[in-house]
């Protein structure tokens, strides 16, 4: 599948409003799977093939920036089987990625979370990918992989204390945790309604949108009407 390819597509509405930056948490896998009888790496493997799909439909509606939750920092707890499957299917989709890069469109990969833990194979992946799209000017699309919001904001504290710094003010914090823009709207599939660590600072005043259905049945017309209600909301930043 052409991971960049726009398609025209009839069916596509237009937004008055869409969120600059649009956080996606992946969420109902495993369900998904075990309704069916499959082990969960099945629905993590579903679950991959409906990113690309909505990463793309992302791009093809011109959402700045959107950052897909795909492995936590506690996710390491799984058991093995199931973290090695989630690595194959990243590694998967850079190898394809990698096939597509000079037909690319003009799209950005990005990755947030934190490098130790991943494999040096994984890694260099990774790295190629940021650089070979880095001079893309189209959609950002982020991988929190090994992310933690918690420890994204502990390891910027760090950072400013090992600076000489001995207080922070907010802009501090956000000059150092990973260059993600303010977060507008967080969908969340699978009927959960919690945040799970993901862009804890980014998404202060970011809008939700919550529903039963599972991540790998997640489907373009669930993502418009996440967007039609973002549309009606009244935002106040507290103001
Ligand atoms: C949570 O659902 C989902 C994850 C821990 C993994 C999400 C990752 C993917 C969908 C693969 C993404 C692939 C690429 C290439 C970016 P869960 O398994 O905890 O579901 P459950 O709550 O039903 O058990």
């Amino acid at each position: 599948m052409a991971l960049f390819t726009k398609k025209k597509d009839e069916e596509r509405p237009s937004f008055q409003v869409l969120p600059n930056h649009l956080g996606i948490i992946m969420d109902g896998n495993g369900r998904w799977a075990k309704k069916r009888g499959l082990p969960r790496k099945a629905g993590h493997k579903q679950g991959a093939d409906v990113f690309r799909t909505i990463s793309q439909e992302c791009a093809d509606l011109g959402i700045r920036y959107v950052t897909f939750y795909a492995f936590s920092t506690e996710n390491w707890k799984r058991p093995q089987e199931e973290v090695d499957a989630l690595m194959a299917l990243f590694k998967d989709y850079l190898l394809e990625a990698k096939q597509d890069f000079v037909k690319a469109g003009n799209n950005k990969i990005k990755f947030i979370g934190e490098r130790e833990g991943i494999s040096p194979e994984l890694l260099e992946l990774m790295d190629e990918a940021e650089a070979e799209t880095a001079g893309h000017t189209g959609t950002t699309v982020y991988l929190a992989i090994n992310y933690g919001g918690r420890q994204e904001i502990v390891s910027a504290v760090n950072r400013l204390i090992a600076e000489g710094k001995t207080a922070v003010t907010e802009q501090d914090i956000s000059d150092s945790i990973y260059t993600v823009p303010e977060c507008d709207l967080i969908i969340r599939p699978s009927g959960e309604q919690r945040l799970s660590n993901f862009l804890l600072w980014q998404a202060a005043y970011a809008e939700f949108w919550y529903s039963d259905v599972l991540w790998p049945d997640f489907k373009k017309s669930d993502l418009y009407a996440a967007l039609r209600e973002f549309e009606k909301r009244n935002r106040r930043f507290g103001g």
